[in-house]
């Protein structure tokens, strides 16, 4: 078949400066998820990796035109594969995987607009994504991490007395803004801790906390996770991806209130359609996760939810082939004593493999 050749692909200038670039243009879905790729590279300083995000970004800006399909995309400057593949994947979306992704784009679908004016079948977590997109593509800043621990230690603690909460991830580790917020439980009495989680979000549901929850059971056992295995990254405890209805503190609300409704909704270039959530109300959507761990594995489960990513990774590697031992955010098993290492804290683990201790905040990698 013959490709289709578009015309204003065709003509694209390969120079940012030999274009117009405009404030307003057509594929802000997809400029978006580039620029943070472009950002995430560039804190992580590979500025070469940067640069080629934000060029791909900046030349879908220029385009007249919605990008329709993936053939458009081949005909443009600067759109490597690598963006391109990054383009299909449309990751932006809370509860779309790989595979929706490239279906909805291969139906011609550009932005979460078009799911609800296509009246696309979305299963719940994808509803979430939609309604709560331009919130959840909004960083969770330090102070909000800590109003929501404030609720997630009142939640736990109503239902479970003496349980212990940790805040993990970004947050634990100094960071300033996260992409959600995650929290790990457990209690000191071992057993405490079974189906803990259901109570939890009962709780929050209650209290009209929860807009989105979805709980998976914890289906861990030693037996059968351990060596005989092969080393998977994703760990099998209790665990909750829920998104909070968090209210905006007294000071943004009063900013808020300053904008009429009416100011706002002039102009057909900010009409929302009903069913995503605006940004001008007086709460906000946040993603959390919530992990609940048995005591005896909360030292693993604590580095394995502290992070990095990166960082993670990186211990799994040197504990395989430095050390000989399988590491997981549930134990440590040593091949060659055949025997699994017990740990309470974080600084028995880091002894074991043999490397010196690195406090979370330097685990930024
Ligand atoms: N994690 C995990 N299993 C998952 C998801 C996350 O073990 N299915 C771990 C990651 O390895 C990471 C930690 O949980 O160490 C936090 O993950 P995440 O929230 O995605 O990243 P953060 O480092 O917290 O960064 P951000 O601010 O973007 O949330
Ligand atoms: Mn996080
Ligand atoms: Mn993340
Ligand atoms: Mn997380």
């Amino acid at each position: 078949p013959k490709p289709n050749i578009d015309p204003a692909a065709m003509l694209m200038k390969s120079y940012a400066c030999q274009r117009r670039t405009p404030l307003k243009h057509h594929n802000s879905i997809l400029t978006d998820a580039l620029e943070i790729l472009a950002q995430n590279a560039e804190y992580n300083d590979n500025e070469g990796r940067s640069v080629a995000f934000r060029r791909a970004a900046s030349v879908l800006k220029a385009l007249p035109h919605r990008v329709k399909s993936m053939e458009d995309l081949r005909s443009l400057p600067c759109l490597g594969d690598h963006s391109q593949r990054v383009i299909k994947a449309l990751t932006g979306i809370f509860g779309v995987g790989v595979r929706t992704a490239d279906r909805w784009f291969r139906e011609g679908l550009r932005s979460p607009d078009d799911l609800i004016r296509t009246g696309q079948q979305l299963n719940r977590a994808q509803q979430a994504g939609v309604q709560y997109y331009n919130d959840l593509q909004k960083p969770v800043t330090k102070a909000e991490a800590d109003v929501i621990s404030d609720i997630v230690e009142k939640a736990v603690h109503a239902v479970l007395p003496g349980a212990e909460i940790q805040l993990m991830g970004g947050f634990r580790r100094g960071k300033e803004v996260g992409h959600d917020v995650d929290f790990l439980i457990t209690h000191p009495e071992e057993g405490k801790e079974e189906g803990l989680m259901p109570k939890i979000t009962n709780w929050l549901e209650e209290q009209g906390l929860l807009l989105y929850q979805k709980t998976t059971r914890n289906s861990y056992l030693e037996k059968m996770d351990g060596p005989a295995r092969a080393p998977n990254n994703m760990d099998r405890f209790e665990r909750c991806f829920s998104i909070f209805k968090l209210q905006a503190s007294a000071e943004s609300c009063k900013s808020n209130s300053t904008t009429s409704v009416q100011d706002i909704s002039t102009g057909s270039e900010t009409e929302r359609p009903r069913d995503q959530h605006s940004e001008e109300s007086d709460w906000r959507a946040v993603r959390v996760d919530l992990v609940v761990s048995p005591y005896s594995q909360f030292a693993f489960a604590t580095l394995g939810w502290t992070g990095s990513k990166l960082f993670e990774r990186e211990l799994r590697r040197w504990a395989g082939q430095e050390k000989h031992m399988s590491l997981s955010s549930h134990a440590l098993y040593d091949s060659k004593q055949n025997l699994y290492l017990r740990a309470k804290t974080e600084e028995e683990i880091f002894a074991y493999l043999g490397l010196e201790f690195i406090p979370p905040s330097e685990r930024n990698a």
